[in-house]
């Protein structure tokens, strides 16, 4: 086996190690809502951890394998693996501290891995993703240490947030900047830092500040990201592009209801504020970015279909009809929007590996340049 083969092998796998958390998790949180489904051997982990496996079973494993590929040395692959494999044991039905230690400890390793990817490029974007690896791993500590999942949650909501802002600071660095751009993302950023720090002190003000950061980084992504221009672009650009301001809408409501509605605990304001985000914002962010960042960690051509649109429109109608329904205390509304939102993923995960399989082949002579991730 060649070397890139080797490595794709190895990319696949702990990718797949992150999906199954995908798949898991959202089927955990379709019986939590409650629908009335089968769980395998009556594994309750799935409802119970539904939230830890989507924001680090799935998502942090992606985004710590997008990093390790990003960067030489094997050991960097350490962090996905690590809470891949932890997760994998939870939803494997395994209680106790070990796989939340695994979590906890391949978090930590991911922001030591961000930190070196500042040492490389000492730049705002870089520091602000690795400010959000921070976070993520103060989060997961505080989980491992039992702190309850609604008081945690602000710590993963950040780390979040600010990986996706330090992603789009990258690439919109070589558009033209308002001299305003970079003072009032200063601004925004100490509101929903100060706000998450005081939460874990003092819940309720400290929730309702974050909300005001989260709401103030919306209107910053919205007024200064390259989507407002890309969006007048066709194809791909035009798709990430509306992919990106309806997240950014996302996100600003779900800043809203967390200043209306803290505390986080547990009902139907806590499901509308949290979806909101981890629905809205990042999986549209996820939707956006995942014809260009799948080919990228297989290294390969960025994919695009119209097909795209659909799985696009799906997500965005069943969380409107969630989140109505969550407002409106419409228990049907509701649950016919979370079913959407679990049809929008599966149907992306289908047009994704149909596009990679059915791509169109390069055309002889121009081979090397197809399969090279930098052209
Ligand atoms: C179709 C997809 C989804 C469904 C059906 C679903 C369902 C649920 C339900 C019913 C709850 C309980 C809310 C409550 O306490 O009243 C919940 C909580 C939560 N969800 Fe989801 N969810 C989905 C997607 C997501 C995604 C994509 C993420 C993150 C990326 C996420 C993260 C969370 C978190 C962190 C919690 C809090 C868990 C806790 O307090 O223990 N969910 N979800």
């Amino acid at each position: 086996m060649n070397a890139v083969l080797k490595d794709r092998v190895g990319r696949v796998a702990v990718l797949l190690l992150g999906m199954s958390s995908l798949v898991a998790g959202v089927w955990g949180g379709l019986v939590r809502l409650p629908l009335n489904l089968p769980l395998p051997a009556n594994n309750a982990n799935w409802i119970t951890f539904h939230g830890p496996l989507m924001v680090c079973g799935f998502l942090g494993t992606l985004i710590g394998l997008e990093r390790a590929v990003g960067l030489r040395g094997y050991w960097t692959y350490a962090a996905p693996v690590l809470t891949g494999a932890g997760a994998v044991m939870v939803l494997s039905g395994m209680m106790g501290h070990v796989p939340h230690l695994l979590i906890t400890v391949g978090s930590v390793l991911f922001w030591i891995v961000t930190l070196r990817v500042v040492k490389l490029q000492p730049v705002p974007f870089t520091m602000l993703m690795s400010a959000g690896a921070l976070t993520w791993a103060v989060g997961n500590v505080c989980w491992w240490a039992d702190w309850p999942v609604y008081r945690v949650v602000p710590w993963w909501i950040a780390f979040l947030a600010l990986t996706i802002v330090g992603e789009r600071l990258d690439l919109s660095r070589f558009q033209k900047q308002s001299r305003w751009s970079q003072p009032l993302l200063w601004i925004a950023l100490v509101i929903f830092g100060a706000g998450l720090v005081l939460s874990a002190i003092i819940q309720i003000p400290g929730e309702r500040l974050l909300g005001l950061g989260m709401l103030a980084l919306a209107i910053w992504l919205g007024r200064f990201d390259i989507a407002r221009r890309s969006v007048r672009q066709p194809g791909l650009p035009r798709f990430m592009a509306l992919a990106l301001l309806i997240g950014y809408a996302w996100l600003a409501l779900s800043g809203l209801l967390l200043i209306l509605f803290s505390p986080l605990s547990s009902g139907l304001r806590y499901d509308a504020i949290l979806h909101s985000f981890f629905v809205g914002f990042v999986f549209s962010m996820i939707f956006a970015h995942a014809p260009v960042i799948f080919p990228a960690v297989l290294t390969l051509m960025p994919i695009f279909t119209p097909r795209f649109y659909v799985h696009v429109a799906l997500l965005e109608a069943g969380l409107l009809l969630r989140v109505a329904g969550d407002l409106a205390s419409a228990q049907g509304l509701r649950q016919w929007g979370a079913i959407l939102s679990a049809i929008a993923v599966a149907v992306f995960l289908l047009n994704t590996v149909s596009a990679f399989v059915f791509r169109p082949q390069p055309v002889k002579g121009k081979a090397k340049v197809a399969a090279s991730p930098s052209s």
